[in-house]
């Protein structure tokens, strides 16, 4: 099957240019000006950009909350993702009970995700019960394609929490096989002291989760993890940073050498804490995720760094997890409220409104924090996050002169609310390739549940190279 894309802008996170983008069977088979090739089938991206299909580092599909035993919305809910425009995840692949690193990785690439997922995916390793096999089995990681894992440092008292000796053990293991070491930062010893004086003030509501996790919490998080790292020599990830507190530790750290990155999600950059002050329970609970919700100061510094480059991807962290029923747990106590909102779907229009429409990044720069550094960051590069001939043709066609409002009726993404529900949008998504395969067209679905596939990563990713 041959495919030839005339007349677009290709826009990579290096350049822009006019160019005919031809397809055959999986790959990109040629890129240049008026091509004249036969193909089965011609579109006009006339006034379109052609750019590569996005990367999520940070989603969470099918997997255990971290209050409750319940898990969030599964693999068949990604149609929500590629039709906003990503077509690979790096999904977290938490274990499952009494299970280890690899069996779980197994178990979510067979049975999890097999004949639902709509994008293809890699999958991070994920401490979610700390077990003496799993040392070792992060020496099969190269074989397994798995070049990173996960620590939480936060959660203490839930089988998710990660103590600072494991996350040593796990950093000089992960240095031995090239893989790279994620960790969730914030101290859930300080948040869990600060969350029970909230609760011994009766201060129940959902703003007192800010107020339990305040920027410092985060920041002595990455403070502790960069300092593990340095002593360990591990590269270390910080996922999902939030504030200048924490963005300050990155700094100090690596003004000493630490080899530590971080990335930053949709949420931190469009949205502040003022919305878990709305008395209506149902409306502040949504926004319940961890690290919490900033104030303005952070917002801009969390733009700032993506320009300076001390931040280098922009992830959704998605968590599927409904209003009417997972997060009312937490109704008469927000400690019980499941962290996690669902955005997997929305990434791509939110930060090309709020982020290229506004000016404070520029178009080479969007493609890089979607597409192309993630894509580096988790070894899967120029397979994924690039138009180059060879690359898997993960293509999205996008119109820059659309606008209009974000609607969950637009894009459904399994549960009952999206968090930019009613915001501006610019700009939307009119063709989606996943491997040379149309997935979407004109916006919707066309593709079918399980053409998404397990990609496995090279080690010795980005972050050990020089990202
Ligand atoms: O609140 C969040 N982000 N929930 C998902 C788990 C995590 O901390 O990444
Ligand atoms: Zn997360």
């Amino acid at each position: 099957m041959r495919v030839l894309i005339k007349n677009g802008t290709v826009l990579t996170d290096v350049d822009e240019y006019k160019a005919d983008v031809l397809i055959e069977d999986e790959k990109i088979a040629a890129i240049g000006f008026n091509l004249d090739e036969t193909a089965d089938q011609i579109i006009d991206a006339t006034g379109k950009y052609v750019m590569p299909g996005g990367v999520d580092q940070h989603t969470h599909f099918s997997a255990l909350c971290n209050v409750g035993n319940k898990d969030t919305a599964g693999y068949e809910t990604t149609d929500s993702a590629i039709r906003g425009g990503t077509t690979t995840i790096i999904d977290f692949a938490p274990q499952d009970p009494d299970t280890g690193l690899l069996d779980s990785i197994d178990y979510r690439i067979n049975v999890r995700a097999k004949d639902k997922s709509c994008v293809d995916f890699s999958l991070h390793a994920m401490i979610t019960y700390i077990m003496d096999s799993m040392f070792d089995e992060i020496k099969q990681f190269p074989e397994k394609g798995i070049s990173n894992i996960k620590a939480f440092m936060a959660y203490n008292g839930s089988p998710l929490h990660c103590d600072d000796g494991t996350l040593v053990r796990i950093m000089e293991e992960c240095k031995k096989v090239g893989a790279t070491v994620f960790v969730h930062a914030e101290s859930g010893e300080i948040i869990n002291f600060l969350r029970d004086e909230c609760v011994k003030k009766g201060q129940l509501t959902p703003r007192y989760h800010y107020v339990s996790r305040p920027p410092y919490t985060e920041a002595e998080g990455v403070h502790r993890a960069c300092y593990l790292a340095e002593k360990t020599g591990v590269p270390l990830y910080i996922a999902h940073v939030t504030s200048r507190e924490a963005l300050d530790e990155i700094v100090y750290a690596r003004g000493r050498g630490v080899n530590v990155n971080g990335e930053t999600c949709t949420h931190y950059l469009t949205t502040t804490k003022k919305v878990l002050d709305n008395p209506d329970f149902n409306e502040a609970a949504k926004y319940v995720c961890s690290p919490a919700l900033r104030d303005q100061e952070d917002v801009d510094a969390l733009w700032d760094a993506l320009n300076k480059g001390l931040l280098t991807a922009i992830s959704s962290d998605h968590c599927g997890i409904d209003v009417k029923e997972l997060k009312q747990a937490g109704r008469d106590n927000f400690t019980n409220i499941p962290n996690g909102s669902p955005g997997a779907g929305d990434r791509f229009a939110m930060i090309w409104t709020y982020g290229v429409e506004t000016g404070r990044i520029s178009k080479n720069k969007f493609v890089e924090l979607i597409s192309s550094k993630p894509a580096k960051i988790n070894g899967i590069y120029p397979r994924k996050g690039a138009i180059q001939v060879g690359a898997d043709a993960d293509i999205v066609i996008f119109d820059p002169d659309y606008e209009g409002v974000i609607r969950l009726e637009d894009n459904p993404n399994g549960v009952d609310y999206n968090v930019y529900e009613g915001r501006k949008q610019i700009g939307k998504i009119d063709m989606v390739f996943l491997r040379g395969n149309l997935a979407v067209d004109d916006g919707k679905f066309v593709g079918t549940y399980g053409m998404g596939k397990f990609i496995p990563a090279e080690m010795y990713a980005a972050c050990y190279n020089g990202i």
